[in-house]
């Protein structure tokens, strides 16, 4: 059992109405990496589970990978850019570190009357970035929120690292939010952040800690380091305690769960959660062979798909769990 804050359902619900993805046309596969840096299809297939990834083309932002997600969102929703109240956009590579890559998406769907900001959670952005639509949809402050997970870690890789380089790929997934008068949608969300082990997995660089000189750049702190076995054990404790925190919340067993999203990092990572959570692997989504790790729109992009492959009918329980820098971690159960 896991020690549970006091908990205070909110009178109004807010329900995904509309679900979007997109990812770069370009497919990196694992043969085409074993040109760049000492690896092999074998390994990385044998311990991640990744075959290929996308990689956006040098003229396309993560703005523009999120506006594409979006727009396929809002269409299924049913909304249009004039109708959404609140841009919510989690990613850890944005266009820019000002305006917030959120304003750049506004711009690009002309969602005049939005609020925009970024949150940076890493590859658990998406899930904070659903609870905090859910908050201001609940407490009836906005009725139409655009969720989007965003991200282009091409641009954050160090290509000669063979530790990280083959794990990560780009691409957006985005949701709508509203309030709809029935029950059905997120019914609740579990977020939590360890700051201690911020070190094992970031990008040190580029910020005001070790700003873009001549000297930093050389010693490539503008790019991504992890300790990967550090962030493998804790990625399954995390997402583990999640999923039963979530679950004791909506006092549901997991038995009641009809599809596991999980984040999408490592196969590995996600078949010993199943296991510990004594989940088949059918009710697990994964795509991560196809995507790699997309960071904040992995879940987000899964999401999706699942839905239009029909993975969900009126009244399924779907459960999200993700894990990632900072550390954070996160669990949503929805009512689909
Ligand atoms: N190709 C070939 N060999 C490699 C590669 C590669 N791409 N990468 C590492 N190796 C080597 C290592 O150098 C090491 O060699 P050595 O023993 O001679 O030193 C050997 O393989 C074993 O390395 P390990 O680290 O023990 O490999 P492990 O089985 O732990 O797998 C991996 C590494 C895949 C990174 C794993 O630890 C993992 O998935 N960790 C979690 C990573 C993750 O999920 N990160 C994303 C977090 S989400 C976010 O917030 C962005």
């Amino acid at each position: 059992m896991v020690n549970l804050p006091p908990y205070s359902p909110l009178s109004r619900t807010a329900s995904i109405i509309g679900t979007g993805s997109y990812v770069p046309q370009r497919i990196l596969t694992n043969t085409e990496l074993e040109k760049i840096v000492d690896t092999s299809d074998a390994w990385i297939t044998s311990r991640t589970g990744i075959k290929e990834r996308r990689i956006a083309a040098s003229d396309e932002f993560t703005s523009h990978m999120a506006a594409k997600a979006a727009r396929e969102a809002m269409e299924q929703a049913r909304v249009q850019a004039n109708e959404i109240d609140l841009i919510v956009l989690a990613t850890v590579s944005p266009d820019t570190f000002f305006p917030a890559t959120a304003c750049h998406v506004q711009r690009l769907l002309g969602a005049k009357h939005a609020a925009c900001f970024d949150i940076s959670a890493a590859c658990s952005g998406f899930l904070y970035s659903l609870e905090v639509a859910r908050q201001f949809i609940c407490t009836s402050t906005y009725d139409t929120v655009l969720v989007v997970g965003a991200d282009r870690l091409s641009s954050l890789v160090n290509w000669s690292d063979r530790n990280t380089c083959v794990l990560f790929g780009d691409g957006a997934g985005a949701a709508v939010l509203q309030y709809r008068k029935e029950s059905r949608g997120i019914i609740t969300t579990f977020m939590r952040s360890n700051g201690d082990y911020g070190n094992i997995l970031c990008t040190p660089g580029g910020g005001c800690a070790l700003p873009v000189t001549p000297e930093n750049f050389v010693k490539r702190f503008n790019t991504i380091r992890m300790n990967g076995k550090e962030t493998f054990k804790l990625a399954i404790t995390s997402m583990q305690s999640a999923a039963l925190y979530a679950l004791q919340q909506a006092g549901l067993a997991i038995s009641d769960i009809e599809c596991i999203i999980p984040h999408q990092a490592n196969i590995r990572i996600i078949e010993v959660l199943a296991d510990r959570l004594k989940v088949p692997m059918e009710k697990v989504y994964i795509n991560l062979d196809r995507f790699g790790n997309t960071s904040a729109a992995a879940v987000a992009i899964a999401l999706d798909e699942a839905n239009r492959n029909g993975r969900f009918k009126a009244g399924d329980y779907v459960l999200m769990v993700t894990f990632g820098g900072g550390l954070t971690w996160a669990s949503s159960i929805v009512q689909w």
